[in-house]
C-alpha cells in the first residue's frame, strides 16, 4: 500500500463532492476504508458517494449506520454496503453483518475499519481524514491497481 495523493477539503459540500468523485471509479468487489476520528467527515463522504452511485440528490436519505452498523443501497449500477464498525463487539462480528456478501456482490464503504482491519481485504483503498483549522486534510492510499484507476479518472487532479 502506498500513498497515492493528498488533498484538502474545506467544507461539507466539498467532502460530499469528493465522495461522489470516488463513486465514479468503483466497481463490484471494491472496498473503501474511511479512517478518521469522530466528526472527521466519514459519513459525509459516504453520503456523497451513495447519492452519486444512485444518481440521486438530497431526497435520498443516507443516515449514519451508527446503530444498525450497516445500511445497504441497491441501485441500478451497484449495491453499496455502508458499514460503521465503531460499535463492533469483536472483529468476527463483521461476518454477521454480511461482509462476505458485500465483497462478492457490492461495493463496501467502511467507517471505523480499525475495528476489524485484519479481516478486511488488503486490496482496499484507504482514505485517511485529519481535521485541520482549514477543514480536512485527506490522504489516499492503495496498491498499484488503485493508482492506475485514480490516474485514469484524474481523481487526484
Ligand atoms: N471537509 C470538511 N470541512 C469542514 N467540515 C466538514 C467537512 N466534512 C465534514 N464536515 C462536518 O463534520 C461534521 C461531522 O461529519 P460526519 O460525516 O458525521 O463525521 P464522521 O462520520 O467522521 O463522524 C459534520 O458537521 C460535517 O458537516
Ligand atoms: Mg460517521
Amino acid at each position: 500500500m502506498k500513498s497515492l495523493f493528498d488533498t484538502s477539503l474545506s467544507s461539507e459540500p466539498e467532502m460530499a463532492e469528493f465522495g461522489a468523485k470516488l463513486a465514479s471509479l468503483v466497481q463490484k468487489g471494491d472496498v473503501i476504508c474511511l479512517f478518521g476520528p469522530l466528526g472527521a467527515g466519514k459519513t459525509t463522504l459516504a453520503r456523497g458517494f451513495v447519492r452519486s452511485v444512485a444518481s440521486q440528490g438530497e431526497d435520498l436519505e443516507v443516515p449514519s449506520p451508527t446503530f444498525t452498523l450497516v445500511q445497504t443501497y441497491e441501485t441500478a449500477r451497484l449495491t453499496v454496503w455502508h458499514f460503521d464498525l465503531y460499535r463492533l463487539e469483536s472483529p468476527e462480528e463483521v461476518y454477521e453483518l454480511g461482509v462476505e456478501e458485500a465483497l462478492d456482490t457490492g461495493v463496501s464503504l467502511i467507517e471505523w475499519p480499525e475495528r476489524a482491519l485484519d479481516l478486511l481485504p488488503a486490496e482496499r483503498l484507504e482514505i485517511h481524514i485529519t481535521p485541520t483549522d482549514a477543514g480536512r486534510q485527506i490522504r489516499v492510499l492503495g496498491d498499484h491497481h488503485w493508482a492506475t484507476r485514480i490516474e485514469e479518472q484524474r481523481l487526484s487532479a
